[in-house]
């Protein structure tokens, strides 16, 4: 078979936009195949940013884990590939973030080992039968680094709530996470 030349530049969007990566068949030239994609399914590439993050956790394989700012997913993603039992809730105020995050993650959410909400975390509360969480963390989060006092505040207040007793709290800054208490009255 002659080959067919670069793949249309439609179907290098398409590609660009799965969450894993999508190879096609090897068999002749790179783009031999292109008609019919074969898609393996590898874990899409990981930051050594969100890798290093999610390596520093206290992760068990039953952990329940929040994560609060989740933006597009991939810390999420990348923490629910290592749970067996465990689940995490991946939480973001954006609609934006939150559709990204669903959609590049339909696997481990079918698998229920993930789920996604829209919340702001200063309103995050537990729904009905929903389990406390023993591992919370957010990344770039301006109300739990500082940047935003008040809100800050007013997350932890839920966060109280919503927690396990032992529960652990981690935000950026340190290396590569830091700390916080989760304030108990
Ligand atoms: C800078 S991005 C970081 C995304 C991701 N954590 C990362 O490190 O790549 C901050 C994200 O946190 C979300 N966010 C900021 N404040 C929030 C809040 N109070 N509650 C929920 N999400 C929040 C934003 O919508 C945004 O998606």
């Amino acid at each position: 078979m002659e080959n067919p030349g670069p793949p249309h530049p439609k179907m290098r969007q398409w590609k660009s936009r799965l969450p894993f990566r999508a190879s096609t068949t090897a068999s002749g030239g790179p783009w031999r195949g292109h008609g019919s994609v074969m898609v393996r399914r590898v874990p899409a590439s990981v930051s050594p940013r969100i890798l290093a993050v999610v390596d520093a956790l206290p992760l068990r394989p039953d952990s329940r884990v929040l994560e609060i700012g989740c933006g597009p997913g991939a810390a999420a993603r990348t923490v629910a590939a290592r749970l067996g039992t465990g689940h995490i809730l991946a939480v973001d105020r954006s609609a934006a973030a939150v559709d990204q995050a669903r959609a590049g993650a339909a696997e481990a959410i079918a698998a229920g080992r993930m789920s996604v909400r829209r919340t702001a975390a200063q309103d995050f509360v537990l729904e009905p039968g929903e389990q406390p969480y023993d591992l919370v963390f957010a990344i770039r989060v301006g109300g739990l680094d500082g940047r935003h006092p008040e809100i800050g505040r007013r997350i932890l207040e839920r966060l109280a709530h919503a927690t396990t007793p032992d529960a652990r709290l981690f935000i950026d800054g340190g290396n590569p996470l830091r700390e916080l208490s989760i304030p108990r009255s």
